[in-house]
């Protein structure tokens, strides 16, 4: 059985855990406060050790889920663990292969980076993912299972990281956003909030649903729903002449800016 190491029992880590199959794989768990992380391991049904180099020298796949801010001076402490049959898995926005290889101080460590979403938290993260040259097949095949497990997995070219940040990374904010406006819409035509912001929600999750299932694309279920001379298209008219499209490519534009000057 394969032991997967977590360094960093915050949110995500959670949200990881909890999806993983405790039968197939040994879990293992390591915080910066022991008192803290033993009573994590057992809510979670897994195994708390007593510091990071432990959890290193036990672990198959060592997943980094601490702050980017926080991530270099664990792993510096690390690098004299590390082998080359442990795959270094980090999760952590805006580190790219290249920092983590130096940051581990190893030419030819195996290294994967993953870029979940908050999605993870309900079991449907849109997960993005791309190793470097010394994982393996079988090594690559057993992360992507793990990342599968709460969600989907695209592999992605890594130059295309910052983007899928921000259409899957941010892209709950604007949507939330979305669905908060129609829904205070519904309000101001005298729907109470909490069901108009349901009757939203349900209605966006079944049209994206739609997408996926159609794989029509979606301008050209924009065209079934309008029917001319309708009320549909006289909305979608309003929201183009208020130029809906180009503010939505605006603000994600403005996230891929401010991910790649921080
Ligand atoms: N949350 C998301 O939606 C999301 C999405 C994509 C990527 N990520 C990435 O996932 C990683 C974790 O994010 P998160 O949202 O799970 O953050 P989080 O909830 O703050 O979790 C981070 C955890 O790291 C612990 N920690 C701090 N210093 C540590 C140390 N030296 N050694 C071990 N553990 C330490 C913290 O413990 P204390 O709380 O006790 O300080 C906390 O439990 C980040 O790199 C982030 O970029 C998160």
């Amino acid at each position: 059985m394969k032991t997967i190491g977590f360094i960093g029992v915050g949110k995500m880590a959670t949200a990881i855990i909890s999806g993983l199959d405790k039968n197939k794989f040994k879990i293992i768990i390591s915080g910066h406060n022991l008192t803290k992380t033993q009573k994590q391991a057992e809510t979670l049904n897994v195994t708390a050790t007593s510091n990071h180099e432990e959890l290193v020298q036990e672990s198959d796949f060592i997943i980094l889920s601490v702050k980017p801010q926080v991530l270099p001076s664990v792993l510096s402490k690390l690098i004299n663990h590390l082998t080359k049959d442990k795959t270094l898995i980090s999760i952590a926005a805006g580190l790219t292969l290249s920092d983590l290889k130096h940051l581990a101080d190893s030419e030819n460590q195996p290294i994967i980076r993953v870029m979940p979403n908050i999605n993870a938290q309900i079991g449907q993260s849109t997960s993005a993912i791309v190793k470097n040259e010394f994982v393996d097949d079988s090594a690559y095949a057993t992360v992507q299972e793990i990342f599968k497990s709460t969600g989907s997995v695209h592999e992605i070219a890594e130059k295309d990281f910052s983007t899928f940040a921000a259409i899957a990374g941010s892209s709950p904010a604007f949507i939330y956003m979305f669905i908060d406006a129609m829904a205070r819409a519904g309000v101001l035509h005298g729907i109470p909030k909490d069901q108009a912001t349901a009757i939203v929600a349900e209605t966006v999750r079944a049209s994206a649903e739609m997408i996926l299932q159609s794989g029509e694309n979606p301008w050209s279920l924009v065209d079934k729903v309008s029917s001319p001379g309708g009320t549909t298209v006289a909305g979608v008219v309003s929201l183009e002449q208020n130029h809906f499209i180009g503010t939505v490519i605006d603000a994600i534009s403005a996230t891929i800016e401010k991910e790649k000057n921080l």
